[in-house]
């Protein structure tokens, strides 16, 4: 099925207001693979069908939001991904945080895919506490845009190709006939939640560290500080970023100051 230029430049825009994400411009082939099976599943025979479902509000329309979201967003993820920043989280930050705490430690793993940042962080508290030899109290939230990823992530259990990707051991994980089931005692502590980073985080609370990794790549220069300045909203103060190690912030942004950890590079809020 063919694309219009107007059809092309409709669905950019569809795409930058609702989740964020910029195509660019000549993506054509990408939009057109990407959605041939969401055009088949909900019967529609053009882009331009496509684009009026797109601007109506119903359920039905809203489920074929999601899928078309889904369907253009990348949830490439791996265990440890970046590991040099989670040995910095085990060594530098968890400890620091467990002296300073009176409660509970939060950490957000914002675009958090089919959740393992989420566990890997979790991973890295259970090793931490079996050191320590005492209790650690850390809740740890995942959010994404995209319900389909959040309920992959929910059942933690992970295939022989996921599970292979990252993880020096599997001790955290027992066979079952669908995969690899993540213990209890990693899952226990990550709990997830839908949202769209292009929407209000009022409603999550603040957190000590947030991790936002791979995710801002895909946005705009303005869509991209806008979301770096909620984020430091709901950092507590001094709390900590990670971004990927390949991205950062705007030098001007004077509320984040860069950290050149033993290990690694991450993000302290200041001010
Ligand atoms: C490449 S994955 C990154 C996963 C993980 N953070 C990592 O670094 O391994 C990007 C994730 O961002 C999510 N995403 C894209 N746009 C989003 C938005 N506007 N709000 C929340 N999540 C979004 C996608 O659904 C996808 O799961």
């Amino acid at each position: 099925m063919d694309i219009t230029l107007k059809e092309y430049s409709d669905f950019q825009h569809f795409l930058r207001r609702s989740c964020g994400i910029e195509i660019g411009e000549n993506k054509q082939y990408l939009v057109k693979n990407r959605l041939a099976s969401v055009l088949r599943e909900f019967n529609l025979t053009s882009f331009s069908e496509l684009l009026s479902h797109l601007d109506v509000n119903s359920v039905s329309s809203n489920r074929l939001k999601s899928k078309v979201i889904d369907a253009m967003t990348t949830n490439e993820t791996f265990w440890f991904r970046d590991d040099s920043q989670f040995l910095a989280l085990k060594n530098e930050l968890l400890p620091e945080l467990f002296l300073q705490t009176k409660g509970v430690v939060k950490i957000w793993s914002a675009a958090c895919s089919s959740g393992q940042e989420p566990y890997t962080i979790s991973m890295c508290v259970e090793e931490m506490t079996r050191s320590i030899g005492s209790p650690f109290n850390v809740q740890i939230l995942g959010t994404d845009i995209s319900e389909t990823i959040l309920n992959e992530a929910r059942t933690a259990i992970y295939s022989d190709m996921a599970i292979n990707r990252g993880l020096e051991s599997k001790e955290y994980f027992r066979k079952v006939d669908a995969g690899h089931q993540l213990k209890s005692e990693i899952s226990r502590r990550v709990r997830f939640q839908q949202l769209n980073l292009l929407q209000s985080f009022s409603g999550i609370g603040r957190f000590d560290v947030i991790f936002c990794r791979n995710v801002l790549i895909y946005f705009s220069d303005e869509v991209k500080r806008d979301i770096l300045r909620r984020l430091v909203d709901a950092l507590e103060p001094g709390g900590y970023l990670f971004l990927s190690s390949t991205e950062s912030v705007p030098m001007d942004m004077m509320t984040l100051s860069p950290v050149r950890g033993k290990q690694a590079r991450y993000f302290k809020k200041v001010g």
